[in-house]
């Protein structure tokens, strides 16, 4: 077997057919070679859609092949924690950011970053107080957060340039969308679709905080609203569901906002992780991570800074980074990404 338990990234051509090594014996991973002739296995014949860096299944576990689906986390040994070596080589070259504690934002390597949202200033818009997070004037692609506290209810909020993903951090009452209302609480995600204005109406004061993607802009507050739900997409919130987490290694991840509830451009999660630092790795999407709970460290290359409840990371695709819990009781986090997908995978 000469596979690996990580995908493979491949550049594929619009049109063109592919063989995917479908038993791991090829020489020439992720494709065919033909070494399967000698046991019983068939490469995997696909048309690739669009030309696209796309991951490609190494492990050979994948439920849908050709493309990784994050089953390699779950074989024996197979996630991947940093090594000794790997930490003393980052090591050596790590510069940490006091400024984060002072100024509220380190920055790290490639473009990202580390945030402390309450050190930022804010726009008061009556009983709302409203944070930039991530913008495209951070260096941002598709990806913008930004953080709402509500103490009353609000006029009605609309961006028309994407969806928005919506997450409570604390506070209970209710997210109205256009005139349904859909009752929210600490650990809940709610999807409002493109065009669609909402509200929240708080019991308590709430801090919320709305990823929008692909384009953050325009966005608008608004006196009243057209009533416009769209009603092919009635499930707008999940809440917490153990039977709905999945598996990855020792942690695990429940997807919030997804596909299930129609949102196909962005997916936003919630994980946990104990008390360990991964391996360095990337993702092929547009990341924003919120820690919830615990404390470590946000490493990339040579950089560091310090995390802790409330706290926002930043990272851009393919930039390759590594969180490290070192609270004993573990981190729980919310993670919102662009375009959708599996939080699973990796390379
Ligand atoms: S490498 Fe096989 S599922 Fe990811």
């Amino acid at each position: 077997m000469t596979g690996k338990n990580k995908p493979y990234l491949a550049k594929l051509e619009k049109g063109k057919r592919y063989a995917w090594c479908a038993c791991g014996r090829s020489q020439n991973q992720p494709f065919c070679d033909g070494s399967h002739e000698k046991i019983d296995s068939r490469p995997h014949v696909f048309t690739a859609e669009k030309t696209e860096e796309l991951l490609l299944c190494g492990c050979k576990h994948t439920k849908s092949p050709p493309f990784c689906d994050g089953s390699h986390n779950n074989l024996e040994d197979a996630y991947e924690v940093a090594s000794d070596e790997e930490i003393a080589s980052s090591k050596a070259a790590l510069q940490t950011f006091p400024e984060h504690q002072s100024q509220g934002k380190a920055i790290l390597d490639g473009g990202s970053f580390v945030l402390s949202p309450d050190m930022l200033p804010s726009t008061e818009y009556g009983p709302v107080s409203v944070r930039s997070l991530i913008a495209q004037s951070d260096g941002a692609q598709h990806l913008n957060l930004v953080s709402f506290t509500f103490t009353a209810k609000t006029h009605w909020r609309r961006h028309d340039g994407g969806d928005t993903a919506l997450y409570i951090f604390s506070g209970t009452g209710t997210v109205n969308i256009e005139g349904v209302a859909f009752s929210a609480a600490p650990e809940t995600g709610v999807f409002v679709r493109q065009g669609e204005a909402f509200r929240l109406e708080p019991e308590t004061p709430m801090y919320v905080l709305a990823a929008i993607s692909p384009d953050s802009s325009p966005a608008h507050w608004l006196n009243a609203t057209s009533g416009d739900f769209d009603k092919n997409f009635p499930d707008r919130r999940v809440g917490i569901d153990p039977a709905a987490q999945e598996k990855m290694a020792d942690r695990f991840y429940q997807v919030l906002v997804g596909s299930e509830i129609g949102s196909e451009e962005m997916t936003q999660f919630i994980g946990e992780i104990p008390k360990s630092r991964a391996a360095f790795h990337r993702h092929l999407y547009e990341e924003a991570i919120v820690i919830l709970s615990g404390e470590g460290f946000m490493w990339t290359r040579n950089r560091k800074a310090a995390v802790k409840p409330g706290d926002v990371i930043y990272l851009p695709p393919r930039q390759e980074h590594s969180l490290e819990c070192t609270a004993p009781e573990g981190m729980r986090l919310m993670g919102v990404f662009y375009p959708a997908g599996s939080p699973a995978i990796n390379y």
